[in-house]
């Protein structure tokens, strides 16, 4: 793990603060207050990793309302693909929006929705002559391959896979297959769906054994749906050979391969598309997320001969294609092209050295690293220690985010800097440490290495500083080998109990974690994550600090 990790460049955000800088307890008090407000108002569906309030972004600095700075290793779920507002994007979005905001495409000609499907044809990995659909979204570009995909094909049946995850809405949720939380009530989804396994070569025999032979014919199979780097579902990386097997499949029948690149896209796995790492090409691909930089843009591109079945009037949208999401996808693929994709493969490089150690550091602990460009993944033994982290990394000014049931992933903007990748591994690091009881031992290697910008957050006028003090005092002690605990059975180092403690609570689906059997939340801030008993008073809107008083 790198100790002497270079100062991060300050900004407009930062000025001449280090990042991550953290001045308040977390949440802090105005984001407690703000939790209380937006829990009052929105859908409790809404899954809510961990109690952050932003309001400013900039590069990889995000600035909280109470004046905290993060260093964003999430992105936004992974869509902030050149980093917080791009002054390039910035200027085209201010751009297009003062000259045109709307039109809609789907009934008139608007001049740069065409502009940007030529420009994704031609960075398509998509052999032949090839055209685009713009929608506002993943999950309905994910709608349009399917409409695309049994129309053109004239086949009832798709096959998506074990883990993946497609979206929300009826059609896509039905692919979906990472948790079944996601089709809990649901029911009945869309007919005619079958999941595979996913990842290993010699799972493609189902296709012959299972799917042909006992569940439907192949020729009435329309498409295959796959991620070729399997995201949410745990940033599952395929065995080689896997996507080219799917492909022999599809070509052998006739059936249609869609690759959603909805995450893996846009040059985060350090190529332009997931799939090319493969040499694959697919009929179809989806791309959203991080193509407009986070304006809201997704696209399904393919051969112009699946496109020209449909008539008018088969698909469109009032919104898909906005002129001004579209400005912003013309500056992101200048970005991309510009260099972007190749730091994502450098970065990349750097992050798997900087975590592989991990593995043999805490062996059981951490059980798998792996990723490819910028769409990390590190997996633990459970779930709850995976959260654990998140958890400790948030503390820590870290944002990183879960996938899967026992992952961690690191998805940072392709803009991050060597030195913001390496100060993210010392703290990921930490935060494992602390995860596993080592918490002080790792400290001690840092100040040691005299590293004083590796410890950005610990400066003189933090509010945090007693507490950072003595956390460096305990650091200084002579190292002691500490006998390897259990994590969770070690109170006193575990950083969830340690957040309570001090009135704060990590979030499991937006609810508040309670550690062991008999030991509820009970301090203030909990209050805001319990759920809320039916017919109780909710905090009253109009004044959400009241819950504070
Ligand atoms: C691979 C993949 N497909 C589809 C989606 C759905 O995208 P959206 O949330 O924009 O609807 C996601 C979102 O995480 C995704 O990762």
């Amino acid at each position: 793990m790198s100790s002497g990790s270079p100062r991060i460049a300050q900004g407009r955000i930062a000025g001449d603060r280090p990042v991550p800088h953290i001045v308040t307890e977390l949440p802090g008090p105005k984001a407690r207050a703000h939790v209380a407000f937006d829990e009052t108002w929105t859908s409790p569906s809404l899954p809510r990793a961990y109690p952050i309030v932003p309001i400013r972004g900039e590069g990889l600095t995000v600035e909280d309302i109470d004046g905290n700075l993060f260093l964003d290793f999430a992105a936004g779920i992974a869509v902030t693909s050149t980093g917080h507002s791009h002054p390039k994007v910035v200027a085209a979005i201010q751009d297009q929006a003062a000259e045109l905001i709307h039109f809609s495409a789907s009934d008139f000609y608007l001049p740069i929705y065409p502009q940007v499907c030529r420009e994704l044809a031609r960075i398509a990995p998509i052999s032949g002559r090839v055209r685009a659909y713009l929608g506002n979204s993943g999950t309905e570009v994910v709608e349009a391959s399917m409409k695309l995909a049994r129309f053109a094909t004239k086949r009832p049946y798709i096959v998506a896979f074990l883990g993946a995850f497609h979206g929300r809405t009826y059609g896509s949720v039905s692919l979906t297959a990472s948790k079944a939380k996601y089709h809990a009530g649901f029911g009945p989804l869309l007919p005619g769906i079958f999941h595979a396994p996913y990842g290993r070569v010699e799972d493609l025999r189902w296709f012959d054994e299972v799917l042909f032979d006992k569940l439907a014919p192949a020729d009435e199979v329309a498409a295959i749906i796959v991620e070729p780097i399997q995201g949410e579902g745990g940033y599952i990386v395929p065995e080689d050979g896997f996507l080219q097997g799917l492909r022999d499949i599809c070509d052998r029948h006739g059936i249609l391969l869609i690759a959603d690149e909805i995450q893996s896209g846009a040059g985060r796995t350090g190529k332009m598309w997931a799939v090319e790492h493969w040499g694959v090409e697919p009929d179809i691909l989806l791309t959203a997320k991080g193509i407009a930089s986070g304006m809201t843009l997704g696209a399904m591109i393919a051969k112009a001969e699946l496109f020209e079945t449909w008539g008018p009037g088969a698909h469109g949208s009032t919104y898909g294609g906005n002129p001004v999401a579209c400005a912003a996808a013309l500056a992101t693929i200048e970005l991309l092209e510009g260099g972007l994709v190749d730091n994502a493969a450098t970065r990349g490089e750097q992050a798997l050295a900087g975590l592989r150690p991990l593995l043999d550091r805490y062996d059981g602990l951490v059980r798998d690293v792996r990723g490819k460009g910028l769409m990390l993944g590190i997996e633990f033994d459970t779930g709850e220690h995976a959260e654990e982290v998140q958890w400790a990394c948030f503390e820590r000014g870290l944002l990183v985010l879960e996938c899967g049931k026992t992952s961690v992933r690191m998805s940072p903007a392709l803009t991050v800097t060597e030195a913001e990748m390496a100060t993210a591994l010392r703290i990921f690091g930490e935060a494992v440490a602390a995860v596993a009881g080592h918490g002080p031992a790792v400290l001690e290697e840092v100040v040691d290495a005299g590293a004083a910008d590796a410890r950005p957050h610990l400066r003189p006028d933090d509010r945090r500083r007693g507490r950072a003090q003595a956390r460096l005092l305990v650091a200084r002690q002579p190292r002691r080998r500490r006998p390897r605990r259990h994590p969770s059975t070690d109170r006193r180092r575990d950083p969830r109990a340690d957040a309570r403690d001090r009135g704060v609570q990590p979030l499991r689906d937006g609810r508040a974690l309670h550690r062991g059997r008999d030991e509820p939340a009970v301090l203030p801030a909990a209050e805001l994550f319990r759920d809320r008993p039916a017919g109780s008073q909710p905090p009253d809107p109009a004044d959400p600090l009241a819950l504070w008083r």
